[in-house]
């Protein structure tokens, strides 16, 4: 309809980068990705060094403040965090609200945002626009209040969005357990004296964590960088990046990846599905990646842990078919010339699923260590020289040229 407007008129130069191929928004110190060699570094320090020594804590405060915590420094940062697990006891009601069936992720993004609002001194709306960006003492403490209680607080709220879906009471966050020990209590707990998560159940998970804490500008962190670069308070920020992350190209795709495998069902069935991918019906849930041209580095530890906790837990009936379509993969042309290769979703719902987790839980499993990332991202952004500068993209504009209004009645 009418003339056709091809671009703006303003002046200077405008790039057109549909899905932000080749668009960098921020300089970073945080993490480094070399997608063609398939290497990952968080602060310098490789992940696989960080999967075999470190844990999921200890890496969230590498990946804050740039550096490996001393034995102190360490003990007080995780006192930190461990000290605000706990939740209002309105939060209850709150997770109650919710349908019975409500998805998790949908009640995790929610919980964020609601968990904001018991803080007004944690909001720039409130206390003024320069809350995060002074570099004052007390502004810093300020902030870092604030990523000591969601990174506290993530496993807290998950968890009651797993109870309350089982139609189980809550669980008061116990002391004295590590970061994901507590976690797996505050799900399965049942009311026993000595109930004790399984090590080696919460070793895994804590190398899941570690492996999932950051991954510098996927879908999620830009969302809470665009997000927060408004200089809305951080629970917004955390919330609207939970939000992209539940969609099936970033991290509801280990979700999708075991609804996969259950229609693929036997190995045998793995060609004909490997025919419909090609011919454009169905999709390889847990291959490809943006930046990866090459293996996932963080699959093969995930293979690996993969194995401990079948150990424990049993072996999934669908590993079979999930090494049978993993094999055929990546020696198919039609992988292989596109450069799709396994990413951390393909084998990490193998590893949930055997843990006895229900699958729409899986994102949600994700998210709470993904906060960390989101968070010192976040930080870095406010930190930064020059204060924040709002994220507001250009367009280019392909519709119509000015037309006058006509009115109704004489519209044809
Ligand atoms: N199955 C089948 N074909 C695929 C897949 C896949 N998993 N991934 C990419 N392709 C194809 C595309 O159709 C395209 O083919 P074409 O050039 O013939 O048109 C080609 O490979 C290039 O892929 P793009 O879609 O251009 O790659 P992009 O970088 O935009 O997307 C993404 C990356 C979203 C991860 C994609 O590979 C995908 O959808 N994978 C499946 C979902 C998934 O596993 N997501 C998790 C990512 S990791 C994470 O978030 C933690």
């Amino acid at each position: 309809p009418g003339e056709r407007e091809e671009n703006e008129t303003d002046k200077g130069l405008r790039v057109a980068d549909k899905g932000f191929l080749n668009t960098a928004v921020i300089q970073s110190t945080i993490t480094y990705i070399d997608g063609e060699a398939g290497v990952l570094r968080y602060r310098g320090y490789p992940i696989e060094q960080l999967a075999l020594h470190s844990s999921h804590l200890e890496t969230a405060y590498l990946l804050l403040y740039g550096q490996l915590p001393t034995r102190d420094q360490f003990r007080l940062f995780e006192k930190e965090v461990m000290h605000h697990s706990a939740v209002h006891a309105d939060a209850e009601t709150f997770f109650r609200s919710f349908r019975y069936d409500a998805h998790p992720m949908a009640m995790l993004t929610s919980a964020f945002a609601y968990l904001g609002s018991y803080y007004s001194e944690a909001n720039p709306s409130l206390q003024g626009q320069t809350l995060y960006t002074r570099s004052t003492k007390a502004a810093l403490e300020n902030m870092d209040k604030q990523i000591y209680r969601i990174i506290g607080k993530a496993t807290t709220l998950a968890a009651m969005a797993y109870r309350v879906r089982q139609g189980r009471d809550f669980v008061i966050p116990p002391p004295g357990l590590s970061y994901t020990s507590q976690f797996l209590y505050l799900m399965d707990h049942m009311g026993q004296e000595d109930y004790k998560p399984s090590p080696v159940l919460a070793k895994a998970l804590d190398v899941l964590f570690l492996l999932h804490a950051d991954h510098e500008l996927n879908a999620s962190c830009t969302t809470v960088l665009q997000t927060g670069s408004s200089l809305v308070d951080p629970y917004s920020a955390v919330a609207a990046g939970c939000a992209s992350l539940y969609g099936p190209l970033h991290g509801g795709a280990n979700e999708a990846v075991i609804r996969m495998l259950i229609s693929i069902g036997k190995p045998e069935n793995v060609p004909a599905f490997l025919d419909a991918v090609k011919r454009r019906e169905k999709v390889l849930s847990g291959f490809g990646h943006r930046v990866y041209k090459t293996s996932d580095p963080r699959s093969f530890i995930i293979r690996r842990t993969a194995d401990e906790v079948f150990k424990v837990a049993g072996k999934d009936e669908l590993l079979e078919t999930a090494m049978a379509l993993h094999d055929a993969a990546i020696k198919d042309d039609f992988f292989v010339s596109r450069r799709l290769a396994p990413n951390v979703d393909f084998w990490s719902g193998l590893i949930y699923r055997a843990m006895g987790f229900p699958l729409d839980f899986f994102p949600v499993l994700f998210a709470v260590p993904r906060v960390v990332g989101w968070l010192a991202h976040w930080r870095q952004m406010m930190m930064q020289q020059g204060g924040v500068k709002i994220w507001r993209p250009r367009q280019v504009y392909v519709g119509a040229g000015k037309r006058d209004y006509v009115p109704v009645e004489q519209r044809e």
